[in-house]
C-alpha cells in the first residue's frame, strides 16, 4: 500500500473568514430557476450509527445522501465526496465541483451532516439529545458512508477494487475535509479544504479585523460610525431603531448587535463588498442618515436577497428544541460552537467595527429567572451558550479540539493556496454565492483571475494525487 506524499490541499483564501458567524450558514436560495442550481436533489438513505464511540450502543438513524453519476467513468473513475456542513443538505449543488467531476470522470456523492436537515437521530433537539452532535461523530459518519457506498458500488458493478476517493468541503465542512484526511488517511487519496477552519479559536478577534481590512479604510470608517450611532440610538430610542431594521423581535440588545455585525460581514465574506460599501460611502458623502442607509442595506440585501431570517438571532427562538422551526440549524450550529469550536466573533480591543458589546471583556448583565432576578455578569457568547442550552453548559473546550486535530499544525502534508480577498469558498462556489450561478462561475468575483489561478492549482494537485493512488486502490490491500 502506497500513500501519496502530499495528500491535502488547503485552499485557504486570504480571507481566513472562518465559519462565518454562528448564524451565517450557507443558504442557496431556491429560485424559480433552481433546477440548474443542483446537479441532483434525489435523496438516498443509509443506516448510520448514532454513537460511534460506545461499543454498547448499537442504535441507528437514517442518514440522507445524494449521488451524481452523469460524469462517472465507470467502473474505476474517482469518487468525489462533497462534505455537507452545518445546514440542510438539499442536494448536490451545481458549482465548481461539477466542473471538476466532468474533468476527472468522477462520481460525486454527498452525505448530510448528522442532525441537520432530514438526518436527525431524534425527534427533538433538546440539549440532552444533542450529545451525539460533534465533528468527531460526523467524521466517523463519513468513514462509514465511504465504506457503505464503495461496497454497494462494488456489488452493483461486480468488482472488488476500490475506486480512488477524494474529499472536498468549504468552511466548517472544509475543516472536516482536512480532518477526514487526517483521521482516515486510508480512505481517501486527498482532501481539499476550501477556507477550511482547522484551528478552533476562542476569542476570534481577527475576524473583525479582516472585515475591516477587506472593506478598506473608507468603508471601515463609515461602518464604525454606524456602530457608534446605533449604540447611541439603542440608549435613546431602541424601539424605533429595531423597527427600522425589521428586527423588533430581537429584544436582547446583544442579539440585535450581533445581527447587525453579521449583516455587514456577509457582503464582504462572500466577495460582494460593493453591495455594502458603495451605498454607505455615498450616503456619507451626501450627508444622509447613515443608520437609515445601513438599514436599507440590511433589509434589502441581508434579509430580502440573502434570505436571512431575523429569528435565527433571537435567543428565545434558539432555545426551542422543536425540529423544523426555522432556527433549528442555527440552534445546532450554536451547539457545536458552544461545545467544540467557539470561533466567538468578538470585538478586538482596539479599532473594531462591530460593537464592543459583542466582546468577551464587556460584561453583560442578565437576569436568571430562577434565581430571584439576581444580576449576573457574563459575557455575550458564553451567556448565549448557557441561555440556550442550560446553565450547566461549560462552554467550548477549544484546547481539547485543537489537541485532537492539531489546529494549524495538523499532521498531514499540506499545500496551501492563498487568494487575497477572494471571498470565503469562492474557489469552489464562484460568485455570487447566494443565488449561486451554475458551475460556480468566477466571473463576478472581486478578483476572478486570482480565483481561476487557484483553480488551476487545484486541478494540478488533484490530478497528481489521484494518479499516485490510482493503482494501489486506497483501502484494497
Ligand atoms: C435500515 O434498517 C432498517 C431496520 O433494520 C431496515 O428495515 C432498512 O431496510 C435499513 N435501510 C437501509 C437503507 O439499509
Ligand atoms: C462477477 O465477476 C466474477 C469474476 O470477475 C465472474 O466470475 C462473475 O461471473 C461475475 N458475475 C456477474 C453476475 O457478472
Ligand atoms: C420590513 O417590514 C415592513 C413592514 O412590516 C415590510 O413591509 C417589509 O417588507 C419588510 N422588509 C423586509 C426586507 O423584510
Ligand atoms: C489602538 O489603535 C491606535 C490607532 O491605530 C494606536 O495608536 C494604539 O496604539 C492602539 N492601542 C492598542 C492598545 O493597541
Ligand atoms: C478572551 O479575551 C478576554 C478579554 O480580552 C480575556 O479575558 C480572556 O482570557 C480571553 N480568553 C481566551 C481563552 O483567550
Ligand atoms: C488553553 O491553552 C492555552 C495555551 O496553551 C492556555 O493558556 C489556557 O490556559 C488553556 N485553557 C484552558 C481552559 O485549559
Ligand atoms: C455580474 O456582473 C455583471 C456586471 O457587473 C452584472 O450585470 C450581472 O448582473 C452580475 N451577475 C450576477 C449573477 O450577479
Amino acid at each position: 500500500m502506497r500513500f501519496p506524499a502530499a495528500a491535502i490541499s488547503l485552499a485557504i483564501s486570504a480571507l481566513i473568514f472562518a465559519v462565518a458567524s454562528a448564524q451565517l450558514h450557507f443558504r442557496v436560495r431556491e429560485t424559480s430557476s433552481s433546477s440548474s442550481s443542483y446537479l441532483t436533489k434525489e435523496e438516498h438513505w443509509m443506516n448510520q450509527t448514532i454513537d460511534h464511540f460506545s461499543p454498547y450502543d448499537r442504535r441507528q438513524f437514517p442518514q440522507r445522501y445524494y449521488e451524481y453519476l452523469d460524469e462517472f467513468r465507470s467502473p474505476d473513475g474517482p469518487i468525489f465526496v462533497k462534505i455537507c456542513g452545518e445546514s440542510v443538505c438539499s442536494g448536490i449543488s451545481n458549482d465548481y465541483l461539477g466542473v471538476l467531476a466532468k474533468k476527472f470522470g468522477a462520481a460525486v456523492v454527498s452525505l448530510e451532516h448528522r442532525y441537520y436537515g432530514k438526518s436527525s437521530p431524534f425527534d427533538s433537539f433538546s440539549t440532552e439529545n444533542l450529545r451525539y452532535l460533534s465533528s468527531k461523530q460526523a467524521l466517523f459518519d463519513l468513514a462509514v458512508f465511504r465504506q457503505y457506498y464503495q461496497e454497494s458500488l462494488n456489488a452493483k458493478l461486480n468488482k472488488s477494487m476500490d475506486n480512488p476517493w477524494f474529499v472536498f468541503g468549504i468552511s466548517y465542512a472544509g475543516a472536516m475535509s482536512a480532518w477526514f484526511r487526517l483521521k482516515f488517511p486510508h480512505l481517501t487519496c486527498g482532501s481539499l479544504a476550501s477556507s477550511g477552519v482547522v484551528l478552533a479559536v476562542y476569542n476570534f478577534t481577527k475576524f473583525d479585523e479582516q472585515v475591516g481590512e477587506s472593506a478598506g479604510p473608507e468603508c471601515k470608517a463609515v461602518l464604525q460610525e454606524i456602530t457608534s450611532l446605533v449604540e447611541q440610538r439603542l440608549e435613546s430610542n431602541q424601539k424605533e431603531l429595531k423597527k427600522l431594521f425589521n428586527a423588533s423581535k430581537l429584544s436582547k440588545d446583544g442579539d440585535f448587535l450581533y445581527f447587525l455585525a453579521d449583516a455587514a460581514v456577509t457582503a464582504i465574506q462572500y466577495g460582494d463588498p460593493d453591495e455594502l460599501c458603495n451605498p454607505l460611502t455615498e450616503a456619507k458623502k451626501a450627508g444622509d442618515d447613515l443608520v437609515e442607509a445601513y438599514a436599507k442595506y440590511v433589509k434589502e440585501y441581508y434579509i430580502d436577497y440573502f434570505g436571512v431570517d431575523v429569528e435565527t438571532y433571537d435567543q428565545q427562538q434558539l432555545k426551542k428544541d422543536k425540529i423544523s422551526s426555522s432556527s433549528s440549524s442555527a440552534r445546532l450550529w450554536w451547539f457545536q460552537v458552544c461545545t467544540e469550536v467557539a470561533y466567538f466573533q468578538v470585538a478586538p480591543a482596539n479599532d473594531s467595527i462591530r460593537s464592543s458589546k459583542i466582546d468577551t471583556r464587556q460584561v453583560y448583565i442578565y437576569y436568571v429567572p430562577t434565581s430571584k432576578s439576581l444580576p449576573f455578569l457574563l459575557i455575550y457568547h458564553l451567556d448565549l451558550c448557557k441561555k440556550v442550552f442550560g446553565d450547566d453548559m461549560p462552554g467550548p473546550d477549544v484546547n481539547a479540539t485543537n489537541l485532537y486535530y492539531g489546529g494549524k499544525d495538523i499532521a498531514v502534508p499540506a499545500y496551501i493556496i492563498k487568494c487575497h480577498n477572494c471571498g470565503h469558498g469562492s474557489d469552489m462556489r464562484g460568485c455570487p454565492q447566494s443565488r449561486l450561478v451554475p458551475k460556480g462561475d468566477a466571473k463576478n468575483c472581486s478578483s476572478p483571475d486570482a480565483v481561476n489561478k487557484v483553480r488551476q492549482n487545484i486541478i494540478t494537485y488533484i490530478d497528481q494525487w489521484l494518479s499516485e493512488c490510482q493503482f494501489s486502490g486506497v483501502s484494497a490491500m
